[in-house]
């Protein structure tokens, strides 16, 4: 239906005659001539309709709406001077149209497609005229490039693409499962994968050596800007392999991602932190590293103080830390409201963050006056505080200061625009992991990546004596400018060092049998040992577009209530229906109670 598309057109194809087809982007009458823009995906092309050319193409484009699908034949020509618009590609020439078919006639949109739109559920009632803008339109096109990179790149490095059941079993990754009822099997569900781990750990003891595959993964858990209920996971396993391999794969394959997206050559090797580090420094095991501000222990400073709460905690075990927000003594008393909230929110016992700023040579703080001399020339020195800075210190438990300051830290960061610059990539492995960690309400241990992760082979000694806390896992995550791109690990692949892991976690053998019998089966017969991870595609493709929500780079996304507002997922479901799976629904009315309750 076209010989060229709307962004091909240049000086070189002057006098030829061309057909386009596509969109009009937008159309306007000067004095009885009208000229388009019209659209396809790959741009835009300038058409002019004038009577000496074709009157009766002339008279039909007066006719002419935004986002008629129309066919235009015409000569390329140069544009008069001083109408070029350099801003355009095509824009050096026009097409004087000599015939016009219009295709499909559109209706008045319910919004305009060349302004940003605030109302984001008209934006997904609407998504596919949304996706009709140039900014989303980049962004598909991004976000298929950066796969197919990604495809290429593990296809050329031996691995094959295997596709695993969506129709599974639950799987312990940390959220809720979808459940899926079996018809053929009365009263049995299917869950949806929440990762398809075991599976290509089963893979592995397949003999497959190298897999992967762009899975889609469903986890019912509480949605944010980079989680979705539904998403996209490039999996990937290997035999015979350490963690040294996978670090070297995955930095691999991000560059070629990166470098098919943006054209840009990220780090070869990207720096690595321990987990303990992470958190002690940064107060988050995925830490922003474009910017400087760093949690600084204070203990030394305080360890003799007369300062009542200090000296509590210290003696209690716990820790005073604290962190420089340079140049931020400015700080407006919104600012700092937010702050505090986020800091409680966060943890903080009191109310208000205690702080120390510096403002035209004097000190401003509550605290200043309780410190000794000694005391505030040690702060001085070891905060590096100067004019205009502002310190804010918090004491607790290490795990607690590490969560608080880490939140007042990113805040902090947004508030000065530190985080900004999409074009700075700070990559970073967070390596170390603790194995195991306590559920602050039940107190049991649970797996901190899931349990198939393998214990460090140091650390196994822990393990045996029950000295959880301080397993360290052979566990990974790559991180990019403060969100965990992915995450995997070396993994256990004997059946025993399995039942131990289960057995730490509290799954008691009938329990494992139940639920893991075929893993631990698998691992009776010449496992091989195997490790791998799984990059969250949706948060790759939204760093790489630029965007602070993985929504504007999936095509259909769901809401921050799960439901997708176009198609009016998800629904009711008749009586029959549900009878035919089984189901009953003990759901009565919108926030009425459920039936029995
Ligand atoms: P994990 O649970 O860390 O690991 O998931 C891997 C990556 O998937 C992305 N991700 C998500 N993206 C969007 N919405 C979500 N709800 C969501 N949840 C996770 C993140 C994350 O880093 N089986 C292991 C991997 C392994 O051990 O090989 C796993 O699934 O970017």
């Amino acid at each position: 239906m076209r010989t060229h598309h709307c962004n091909e057109l240049s000086e070189s194809h002057i006098d030829q005659t061309v057909t386009l087809i596509g969109w009009v982007n937008s159309a306007r009458d000067h004095g009885g001539v009208i000229f388009i823009d019209l659209r396809d995906r790959e741009g835009l092309t300038q058409c002019v309709f004038r009577p000496e050319e074709n009157a009766d193409a002339a008279t039909l484009s007066h006719n002419l709406r935004e986002e008629d699908v129309v066919q235009v034949i015409g000569k390329v020509s140069k544009r008069l001077e001083g109408a070029e618009n350099a801003k355009m590609a095509t824009g050096a020439i026009e097409i004087v149209a000599s015939d016009l078919k219009i295709i499909n006639k559109a209706d008045v949109l319910p919004f305009q497609l060349d302004k940003e739109l605030s109302n984001e559920d008209l934006r997904m009632k609407y998504r596919y005229l949304d996706l009709r803008r140039a900014r989303m339109s980049k962004n598909i096109r991004q976000r298929s490039k950066i796969t197919s990179a990604a495809r290429r790149y593990l296809d050329d490095s031996g691995f094959y693409e295997i596709e695993t059941p969506i129709l599974s079993n639950p799987t312990p990754e940390g959220a809720r499962d979808f459940l899926v009822p079996s018809r053929l099997n009365p009263g049995k569900f299917y869950a949806l994968p929440q990762a398809p781990q075991q599976y290509k750990q089963l893979l592995m003891v397949a003999g497959v050596e190298k897999y992967f595959q762009i899975a889609r993964c469903f986890r019912d858990e509480d949605l944010r800007a980079d989680r979705q209920p539904e998403f996209t996971q490039i999996d990937l396993e290997a035999s015979f392999v350490d963690q040294e391999d996978i670090i070297k794969l995955v930095q691999g394959l991000l560059g070629a991602m990166f470098k098919a997206g943006l054209d840009v050559d990220i780090a070869k090797e990207f720096p690595r932190m321990t987990y303990a580090e992470a958190m002690d420094v940064y107060g988050s095991d995925k830490p922003d590293t474009r910017f400087d501000i760093k949690i600084t222990d204070l203990a030394d400073v305080f360890a003799a103080t007369e300062f009542k709460i200090f000296k509590g905690v210290l003696e209690g075990g716990g820790v005073v830390r604290a962190i420089n927000a340079k140049g931020f003594a400015t700080i407006t008393t919104g600012q700092m409201n937010r702050l505090n909230e986020i800091a409680v929110q966060a943890g903080l016992p009191v109310k208000n963050l205690a702080f120390i700023k510096l403002e035209n040579g004097e000190y401003k703080s509550p605290l200043w006056k309780i410190f000794s001399e000694e005391e505030k020339a040690a702060v001085t020195a070891k905060m590096n505080l100067e004019e205009g800075d502002i310190v804010f210190f918090a004491a607790g438990s290490r795990e607690s200061v590490s969560t608080i300051l880490g939140r007042v830290r990113s805040e902090c960061a947004v508030m000065q625009g530190l985080n900004e610059g999409s074009d700075k990539f700070n990559f970073l492995w967070v390596v170390d992991f603790p194995l195991l960690a306590q559920d602050e309400e039940s107190g049991e241990w649970v797996a901190v990546h899931h349990p198939f992760t393998r214990p460090h082979a140091d650390d196994l000694g822990k393990l045996e004596s029950g000295d959880f806390a301080n397993v360290r896992a052979q566990a990974y995550d790559v991180v990019l400018n403060g969100y965990e791109l992915g995450g995997g690990s070396i993994r256990i692949h004997e059946k025993d060092l399995q039942a131990k892991m289960f057995e730490a976690l509290g799954v008691s053998p009938e329990e494992q049998q139940i639920k893991f019998a075929h893993i631990l089966d698998a691992f009776r017969f010449g496992a091989p040992p195997h490790g791998g991870l799984a990059l969250g595609l949706d948060r790759i493709a939204m760093l790489v577009s630029g965007e602070d929500s993985i929504r504007e780079v999936i095509a259909f996304p769901k809401n921050n209530k799960g439901a997708d507002l176009m198609a009016q997922s998800p629904c009711e479901i008749g009586m029959k229906e549900l009878r035919e799976v089984y189901v009953q629904s003990t759901y009565k009315k919108k926030d009425a109670p459920m039936v029995g309750e």
